[in-house]
């Protein structure tokens, strides 16, 4: 039986009159990628600031670990890593330097924030652009950084909130590939993404949120195996299905 790594209980986020999110509760096995997908202003990076400490629910809590977000967020932090779906980068340092600073947040000493800061950029491969200030990176590369940003401290759950927006398919492989490998040395991940094959070929699991709310969770199969042959239905025609063809912004 897979061990439940984080629980998500009944959280509700309004911004003056508007529910952003209305009562979403999930689980999130140890180990797995978990995908969390729905169209613009659907919920999700609220609800990853909620379970990510840095946003206060209205109602509900959050078990990270053990640990209450309401109760313990200090513990949930020591944790957690989070790579935002706005870049937050120092232009004018250089990725090392942007690594360190952010290791040095997450209580590691000077010493041992360089010595993850080598390991996290030669993952991405930016081991030749060390020294190189960000500023003069491309957007590619600042995403890669956004993300070995995210590793410092050796998280157990990582929070990826589109990872992969604006980068070229070359770039891209080198994150799946990255997120995979990290999976398979044990790490759990939350992954959203408006690319829907990208959710179908790294996500164990997803859940379709809309309107602030949890419409459907399963499997990329089985929730494909609801529409019809699920060698013929793509993860595309099931969220066009089940959140409508109407804009939302
Ligand atoms: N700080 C804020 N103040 C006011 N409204 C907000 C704030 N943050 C989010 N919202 C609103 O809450 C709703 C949900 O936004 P959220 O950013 O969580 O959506 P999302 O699913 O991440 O969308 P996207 O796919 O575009 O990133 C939106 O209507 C948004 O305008
Ligand atoms: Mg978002």
């Amino acid at each position: 039986m897979a061990e439940e790594f984080m629980i998500a209980q009944n959280l509700y986020k309004s911004f003056d009159e508007q529910k952003a999110v209305n009562g979403v509760s999930f689980t999130i096995y140890k180990g797995e990628i978990f995908g969390l997908l729905g169209p613009n202003g659907a919920g999700k990076t609220t609800t990853i600031r909620m379970l990510s400490t840095v946003l206060e629910p209205n109602q509900g809590d959050v078990i990270v670990g053990g640990h209450s977000v309401k109760h313990n967020a200090d513990a949930v932090r020591n944790i957690i890593g989070v790579c935002p779906q706005e870049l937050a980068l120092y232009e004018d340092l250089s990725a090392l330097d942007n690594m360190v600073f952010f290791g040095r947040m997450v209580g590691l000493s000077g010493k041992e924030a360089r010595i993850q800061a080598m390991t996290h950029l030669e993952l991405m491969g930016l081991t030749e652009r060390a020294k190189g200030k960000v500023s003069k990176f491309s957007g590619g590369m600042k995403r890669r950084i956004n993300l070995a940003i995210a590793l410092m401290g050796h998280p157990e759950l990582l929070f990826l909130d589109e990872p992969t927006v604006g980068v070229d398919p070359q770039s891209r492989n080198n994150i799946y590939e990255t997120i995979e490998n990290l999976r398979d040395n044990g790490m759990t991940i939350l992954y959203t993404t408006h690319y829907m094959e990208e959710a179908n070929r790294l996500c164990n699991r997803i859940a379709i949120m809309d309107g602030g709310q949890i419409i459907a969770i399963d499997t990329p199969y089985q929730l494909k195996a609801q529409i019809g042959p699920p060698e013929q239905v793509t993860l595309e025609d099931v969220f066009l299905k089940l959140t409508g063809r109407s804009l939302r912004d």
